[in-house]
């Protein structure tokens, strides 16, 4: 799909489609609306008063054929009030906007833009809602549905700020891309992406944008005695991989930070010996999610930059009930040295992260977050609507919590008392894997967690429930969503 600056008058562009939207008080037909309304010969007003536009959010009116402008369809998006409205409501709009428009076979349209969101942060917001909702998950179709976009022209931005502009709709390209390129990935089916496949992945995209990689095969994370990983890679006959990228600034200033991002990437989980239900299994091939969005997040800062180091690690591994498999009971030697007494093989994630945050720990990470479809637990306490976001200490979850909230991307702070680590103590070995079974899974498990980034600041983000939606919506199609990449960048161009 093809986006520029668009400057002609729109009323006199031809197009498929031009788009704009609507907010509650539009009646008055002042602004955009009014301008519309006056080349339309006066029939928006009418449209308005009879009813038939409300502008409630994300309603969508599609006018065929509208007098006096050029192009073939006029579509209206609801917008509610103007006071509560913000950059993420625009990113749902055009991505709305854009959905609506393909599934009718429009190839290119004009994003007409209202007065008050002018400027680079929209351009911004709207490319990233455009490309978002591009997406489809139809690589594996052999009937691909034909219809595609072509080409989006925004127009009513302000032609003053134009350099500025066309930099905004660069950098919002180069997020949704990122977030395309993790959502990709996370759609792959296990007997297309394992460990080596994805580490394959990586290196290719590595390559492409310029960044540094490294990939540490079985004999490497022996040597560095990674029992933690070992132990849930030992029961698949896939070996395991820890792929390590790194961005590094042109510039970086002594005792600067050196944010380390570490992702889950369990190719597959079928829980080991402590086995899944059959029943929704096949998500399972998801649960690399918290990988993915790591190496969507390095993708989009080798383009946008930032002013420190970021290394990102992202151990990956099959959890498969081969018969080398480890066994509830076993005790596992992590690489921090600490022993874990593994309860129940399914929840391997955090065995993994904790021989990744030691690693980022030893090649000199000061910040840590982490990714991970780690807990159903989080789905019960925040349902798909919030990322669950743990963090050490408080002001450093609070900053991560700054960039989420900038972004658009919902994300609910969760409780670290004390009184749950002693859930996860163990009979014979330092830390068990699961905690008491009196509930609080999602924060037990972000306590074992914690155990191995120990006083470094540190955010991990429980993804499980976000990562994926089953129901598509307005703006984005069912599937993978590529979520906390956003924040993510956000926040490693800010530290
Ligand atoms: N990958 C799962 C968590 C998950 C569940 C992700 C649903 C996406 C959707 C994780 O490895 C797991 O199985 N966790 C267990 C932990 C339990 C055994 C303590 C869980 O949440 O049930
Ligand atoms: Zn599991
Ligand atoms: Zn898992």
């Amino acid at each position: 799909m093809q986006i520029q600056l668009e400057t002609r008058p729109y009323a006199s562009i031809e197009a498929d489609a031009l788009v704009t939207y609507v907010f509650d008080g539009d009646n008055k037909l002042d602004g955009v609306a009014g301008e519309i309304h006056r080349a339309m010969n006066g029939r928006l007003g009418s449209l308005v008063s009879s009813g038939e536009i409300t502008a409630k959010p994300l309603e969508l009116v599609l006018i065929h054929f509208p007098q006096g402008l050029a192009a073939q369809k006029l579509l209206l998006v609801g917008a509610g009030k103007p006071g509560k409205f913000a950059a993420s409501d625009l990113r749902k709009i055009a991505g709305a906007a854009l959905r609506h428009l393909k599934s009718r076979g429009v190839k290119k349209f004009v994003f007409l833009t209202r007065e008050g969101e002018r400027g680079p942060e929209a351009a911004q917001a709207v490319v990233e809602g455009l490309i978002v909702a591009d997406f489809e998950s139809d690589k594996y179709r052999t009937d691909k549905k034909k219809s595609e976009i072509q080409s989006a022209s925004l127009a009513g931005f302000d032609g003053g700020l134009a350099g500025n502009l066309n930099g905004a709709i660069e950098h919002g390209r180069v997020i949704a891309d990122s977030q395309n390129f993790a959502r990709d990935l996370i759609n792959e089916p296990s007997n297309y992406l394992t460990p080596t496949m994805l580490a394959a992945k990586a290196e290719a995209m590595a390559k492409e944008v310029g960044l540094g990689i490294e990939v540490l095969d079985e004999r490497r994370i022996h040597e560095l005695k990674m029992g933690a990983l070992i132990g849930v890679a030992q029961g698949s006959v896939e070996p395991p991989r820890v792929i390590v990228l790194r961005y590094v600034p042109e510039t970086t200033a002594v005792g600067a930070p050196v944010l380390g991002l570490v992702g889950k990437a369990v190719t597959f989980d079928t829980g080991g010996i402590s086995i899944k239900p059959a029943n929704n299994m096949e998500k399972m091939k998801y649960d690399m999610g918290g990988g993915a969005t790591m190496l969507g997040a390095m993708r989009a800062l080798a383009y946008l930059k930032p002013k420190v180091p970021v290394i990102a690690i992202v151990p990956a591994t099959e959890n498969m009930p081969g018969g080398r498999a480890q066994k509830p009971g076993d005790v596992q030697v992590a690489m921090s040295g600490k022993t874990i007494e593994v309860i129940n093989t399914d929840a391997e994630g955090r065995l993994i992260l904790a021989d990744g945050i030691t690693y980022a720990k030893t090649l000199g990470c000061t910040h840590l977050i982490d990714a991970a479809t780690l807990t159903g637990a989080i789905e019960v306490a925040l349902a798909n609507v919030n990322v669950g976001a743990f963090g050490t200490p408080r002001e450093f979850l609070d900053q991560f919590l700054a960039s989420a909230a900038a972004v658009g991307e919902k994300m609910w702070p969760m409780p670290m008392d004390d009184e749950y680590e002693e859930m996860i103590k163990s009979n014979i070995a330092d830390i068990r894997n699961t905690g008491s079974g009196k509930g609080g899974g999602a924060i037990t498990a972000a306590w074992f967690l914690k155990e191995f980034a120990e006083e470094t600041p540190w955010v991990h983000l429980d993804i499980a429930s976000t990562c994926w939606v089953d129901e598509g919506r307005p703006w984005l199609a069912k599937g993978p969503t590529g979520i906390a990449i956003r924040t993510i960048i956000d926040f490693a161009l800010k530290l």
